[in-house]
């Protein structure tokens, strides 16, 4: 049994992470488990955001669970943003975004696609500047990275029996580095065929594919896209999945994974117990389905949650009913699993 570094981060982070432990540990009595820090609180106390025995336990453990941390959307001095370090550092270079329609709290049934997002460069690559009163970002995009999110996404397109990969870009507008990423997604995968495989392969200005995505996402199988595209589109696309309380994600390298939900810190109800663990409990299952290779394990989990759905504990949108609490919806989900 691989052993797991728990991130709780910042805000309801540390509200949802535990339960998402708890459920793990229910399916896996022998889990061992190492917490460690990183996150706005964290850089506050420690000066750092990730501390490197942080990044050398996700690196021991080989898997790790994320809750959520705080960034302020200003420049603060010698901060950088924890989950960016840890991707970046830990080359996680996919992030995969599932996103589903489940009982109850889904505006239509139907829908079942996943984001792929390439999570190492694009407009995340941290290279920012100010020229006087003109600031710049540079948007970098690489052959390799381009290569590899290809194969991630091969990898799932296999895996879950998709038919269809849609490359999504802006190339009309950036024709050199989405010229790059979409030639490069297209020629490795059709490097890859193999004799009697069905999968076709497409592609969606970014624009479209959000439009697609708000108006008929039970027609998109996988999407495959760069950094901030995949970021946006996949919260465009978590309310068909319930909203972000439940939308989960993983970050995937070569060795090490980090499952994370998609959601942030939510300052607004952190502290009152009233969080929804779902999101962090379903990427707990993506780690044990995709990194850990326990199909069955993840599946258990998965059921366990579509049943406490059923019970109308949690709203659309995401939010717990009035009067239920992580703790109560917790307890209900390791009951049937
Ligand atoms: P958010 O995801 O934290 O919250 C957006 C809205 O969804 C809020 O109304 C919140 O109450 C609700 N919500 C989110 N998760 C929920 C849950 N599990 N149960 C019930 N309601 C939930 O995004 P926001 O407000 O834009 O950002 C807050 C902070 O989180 C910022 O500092 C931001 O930088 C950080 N953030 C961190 C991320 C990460 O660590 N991966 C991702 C997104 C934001
Ligand atoms: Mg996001």
């Amino acid at each position: 049994m691989p052993k797991l570094c728990v991130i709780p981060g910042d805000g309801i982070g540390r509200e949802v992470i535990p339960p998402a432990v708890e459920v793990l540990k229910a399916v896996f009595p022998d889990l061992e488990t190492i917490q460690v820090p990183a996150g706005w609180d964290c850089f506050l106390e420690r000066g750092i955001s990730v501390p490197e025995e942080t990044l050398a336990a996700v690196r021991a453990c080989g898997a790790a669970l994320f809750g959520a941390v705080s960034s302020p959307s200003r420049k603060v001095e010698g901060y950088r943003s924890a989950i960016l370090v840890l991707r970046q550092s830990l080359d996680l270079y996919a992030s995969i975004r599932p996103v589903r329609s489940l009982p109850c709290v889904s505006p239509k049934p139907g829908v079942n696609l996943v984001i792929v997002r390439e999570n190492t460069e694009g407009l995340y690559a941290g290279r920012e500047r100010r020229e006087g009163d003109t600031a710049i970002a540079e948007r970098v995009i690489t052959r390799r990275a381009s290569q590899r999110i290809a194969l991630r996404a091969l990898v799932l397109l296999r895996s879950e029996g998709r038919r269809r990969l849609t490359i999504v870009h802006k190339a009309n507008i950036l024709p050199v580095t989405d010229g790059l990423f979409r030639d490069t997604v297209r020629e490795t995968l059709e490097g890859q065929r193999q004799a009697g495989e069905e999968w076709t392969v497409d592609e969606l200005l970014v624009d479209t594919a959000a439009m697609k995505i708000v108006s008929e996402p039970e027609r998109l199988d996988a999407l495959v896209t760069t950094n901030l595209f995949g970021d946006i589109l996949s919260d465009a696309a978590a309310p068909w999945g319930g909203g972000m309380g439940l939308a989960p994600s993983l970050n995937w390298g070569d060795e090490l994974a980090l499952a994370e939900p998609v959601h942030g810190s939510a300052p607004d109800i952190a502290g009152q117990g009233i969080a929804n663990p779902i999101g962090a409990v379903l990427s707990a299952a993506m780690l044990a389905r995709l990194s850990w290779s326990l199909p069955e394990a993840a599946d258990r989990i998965e059921a366990a949650v579509s049943a406490v759905l059923e019970t109308g504990l949690v709203l659309p949108g995401g939010r717990l009913a009035d009067g239920v609490t992580t703790e109560a919806l917790t307890k209900a989900v390791l009951e049937r699993l």
